[in-house]
């Protein structure tokens, strides 16, 4: 294990004004979205589509690294030059979701673990052949009235969320180690506050028991905010403050930064909080931003498939990624998204 190489790749990927591109969902999550805007999910067309992200230009000044899936890692441009390389040239860096998604908890009803540990060793040894430096995990945790998430459920998933990042620095491959309180559901911002706060200490006492390196890994985890069906809205300093309280109290400052994630916020409403929270900084961690959907929402309404609607689907990108990178410093204004 090379520790100066891992930490210098996960501090590569936040360095000032950079965040990471989410463009790792999977086959069933893809169609989903493609669904959304009316174009069928064939592989040529998932190719495509990912072309147009990573050949857009300026992107490399606010993406430090992209996550990929393991189709995409494995295709190429147009003209045949691999994504990975081409990201690399770029100067980003490529990454692979290595989850194999969440199943249900035998015995727990209603709480999901993450699979995908039996042949993780093997499989990471061959993307990073392929080209990955760095690997995302995703736990999910749904909150449910006062029982859901149980301690085990926490624990089972916190446990797994180790398991793969010491497999993954094993062989100098940075983790993102990624537990998502899940925004679905009525509960308001206290209860998500808590339930984060809990999935947050469990991590990082496996994380430790585990031996992983602090200094080599991101956290991804979800803003502490209220469920999509609250009728209670919280305003945006109080998902700031709520947040990194949480993210003081429970994220060691060995860590180099937090990558959090939009889990179905608006593209708006990302930007905006990630901004909020940078303005309360300076923060031990860089506090930053790995979105799927904040970034590539607007893409894909613009694009919908059609070859015309090329330069107006990268405009849309560029305009997210210089946003967000404002927001790395507390430099973002809602006027800005006119
Ligand atoms: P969202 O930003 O759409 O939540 O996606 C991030 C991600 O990678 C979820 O695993």
């Amino acid at each position: 294990m090379d520790n100066d190489r891992l930490r210098s790749v996960a501090n590569a990927i936040v360095t000032r004004e950079k965040g990471v591109l989410a463009a790792d969902e999977s086959a069933p999550t893809i169609r989903k979205r493609f669904d959304s805007v009316g174009v069928e999910s064939t592989e040529e067309n998932r190719r495509r589509y990912r072309e147009i992200l990573f050949t857009t230009a300026g992107i490399e000044r606010h993406i430090g690294g992209v996550i990929l899936f393991d189709e995409t890692l494995r295709q190429s441009t147009r003209d045949g030059t691999p994504f990975a390389r081409l990201l690399s040239d770029r100067g980003i860096i490529p990454g692979i979701k290595v989850d194999k998604g969440a199943r249900e908890l035998a015995l727990y009803p209603g709480e999901k673990i993450a699979e995908g540990l039996d042949g993780l060793r093997e499989r990471l040894v061959e993307y990073r052949q392929l080209g990955a430096e760095f690997a995302k995990w995703r736990a999910v945790i749904e909150i449910d009235g006062h029982d859901i998430p149980s301690p085990f459920g926490i624990r089972a998933n916190a446990h797994a969320l180790a398991r793969y990042a010491a497999l993954c620095q094993e062989l100098d491959i940075v983790p993102i180690v990624e537990p998502e309180v899940l925004m679905d559901g009525a509960h308001g911002i206290d209860r998500c506050e808590e339930v984060t706060s809990g999935v947050l200490q469990a991590v990082f006492s496996e994380l430790d028991a585990h031996r992983v390196l602090f200094e080599g890994m991101l956290l991804k985890p979800n803003m502490v905010i209220a469920g999509k069906r609250c009728d209670r809205c919280s305003s945006v300093e109080q998902v700031a403050e709520a947040t990194i309280r949480c993210m003081t109290r429970y994220v060691p400052a060995a860590v180099p930064g937090i990558v959090f994630l939009s889990g179905g916020q608006s593209a708006e409403d990302a930007t905006d909080h990630l901004n909020a929270m940078n303005r309360m900084g300076p923060h031990p961690w860089q506090v930053s931003f790995s979105y799927g959907r904040a970034l590539q929402a607007p893409v894909l309404a613009a694009w919908k498939g059609d070859e015309s609607n090329l330069e107006s689907a990268r405009h849309a990108l560029a305009k997210r990624c210089l946003l967000n990178g404002l927001a790395r410093q507390g430099k973002y204004a809602r006027y800005m998204e006119a």
